[in-house]
């Protein structure tokens, strides 16, 4: 297995979620799938094997990832490319149960000009929605007798860009994207044949919550990853210092399991990277301080490019004023590796909401509390009866620390 910290695993270094893969597959026999999660939780990763094992099953399955896509065209754009491919290889009688429809449709997206706000305009200067040429798209290659998966990636930053690129019009924009995908594509004829897996780092949830649109994204299915158990993040260390012939004892790979708290696969590819390096440098130091130097390094500038996107994604979901908020809530919890009691983080909002009533102040931290929740900043504890915010990865709470001390 190969100490891969950064770009997607797939085959043998796709480690531990087998499981996972298998269930994501079974929902798609009947829904779509929305996998939302923080950055390097292995969304691509997971994803991609869902792709293969559908392939094993006669699916056709193709990716586009549109975290650089605009305007709606920009998808469109994206589709035609990646179905292209797959349209060649078809059989001679599918092709001609299709004839050159695809060839009419895609000529179409090549004219097709974003006009504005919503309304998107043919070539020839004829309005079409897009959503029409979208649709006319997925009919076609349903049209071919065989199962599709479209994985689409990064799709909440296409749509941030949508928003922030049309001040006047990107939410309404978004509205009809997200209509078009639960209505117009749900209504499809062929709609069984076509499934969408649909996945990003950045909240969609809290999105479409904030432009009260949450109905459109409730038909998929919402799925997360959850962090592996403590043996299987064990039994994956031992792999990888197996592969590079390097000792590490049961405890100590327990010892890193404890030190990264949530045992996310990314993470504990860092740590062991980080002390694979150590223990080539220094190899007469005892392992349990080199862990300690490990996780040290991870949140040392250069080395902590990751964390930043974890304070980044808060300015980017939401409002200033929230976002500044959140940082603050996260500032006092990151004191303590076991977290910091309920009563004083309000306390805290509410000196900074010095305006509002306490019932405000108590809402709006009930409403951030349950975002940095969800988006896996920090979770509930409450053993003896004291609840604390804790963060949930020991690493990200020291790079938090860090950051906001002198
Ligand atoms: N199943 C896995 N087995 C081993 N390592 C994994 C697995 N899944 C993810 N990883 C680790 O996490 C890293 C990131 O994986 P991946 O690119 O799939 O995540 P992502 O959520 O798509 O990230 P991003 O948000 O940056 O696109 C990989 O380079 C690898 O270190
Ligand atoms: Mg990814």
């Amino acid at each position: 297995m190969d100490n891969i910290a950064g770009s997607p695993v797939e085959g043998d270094n796709f480690y531990g979620r087998e499981k996972v893969v298998s269930h994501l597959r079974e929902i798609l026999a009947n829904d779509d799938i929305l996998l939302l999660g923080p950055r390097r939780i292995g969304k691509t990763s997971t994803a991609r094997a869902v792709m293969a094992a559908v392939r094993n099953e006669g699916w056709r399955a193709i990716e586009i990832n549109v975290a650089s896509c605009t305007n709606e065209r920009e998808f469109l754009d994206k589709l035609e490319a990646a179905l292209t491919p797959e349209l060649a290889s078809f059989s001679e009688k599918a092709k001609s149960a299709i004839g050159d429809a695809f060839g009419k449709v895609s000529g179409r997206i090549k004219s097709v000009e974003i006009a504005g706000s919503v309304s998107v305009k043919l070539g020839n200067g004829e309005a079409e929605d897009w959503t029409k040429v979208a649709s006319d798209v997925l009919h076609l290659i349903a049209h071919a007798d065989e199962r599709w998966l479209i994985y689409v990636d990064e799709l909440p930053i296409m749509l941030f860009n949508v928003i922030r690129n049309d001040p006047q019009n990107g939410v309404l924009r978004v509205r009809r994207f997200l209509d078009w995908f639960r209505n117009d594509v749900r209504a499809l004829p062929d709609v069984r044949k076509v499934r969408w897996l649909v996945s990003g780092s950045v909240g969609l949830d809290t999105l479409v919550q904030e432009h009260g649109m949450a109905d459109t994204i409730n038909s998929m299915s919402h799925q997360g990853l959850a962090a592996y158990s403590d043996d299987v993040a064990i039994a994956m260390l031992a792999e990888l210092a197996t592969s590079y012939n390097i000792e590490l004892s049961d405890e100590e790979a327990r010892h890193i399991v404890a030190a990264v708290q949530w045992p996310q696969p990314y993470y504990l590819q860092m740590a062991f990277h980080h002390l694979r390096v150590l223990m080539a440098e220094h190899p007469d130091d005892d392992p349990p301080s080199l862990i300690e130097q490990a996780m040290d390094i991870m949140v040392q500038p250069g080395a902590d490019n990751d964390f930043h996107h974890w304070e980044k994604r808060l300015t980017i979901q939401l409002s200033k004023a929230d976002a500044d908020h959140a940082l603050t809530l996260l500032n006092l919890a990151a004191r303590d590796p076991i977290g910091v009691r309920a009563e004083a983080l309000l306390a805290k909002l509410q000196e900074r909401m010095s305006n509002a009533t306490p019932d405000e102040a108590k809402r709006t931290f009930i409403r951030l509390r349950d975002i940095l929740l969800r988006d896996a900043y920090w979770w509930a504890e409450e053993t003896s009866g004291v609840k604390r915010y804790r963060f949930r990865l020991e690493p990200l709470r020291r790079w938090w620390l860090r950051r906001d001390t002198l």
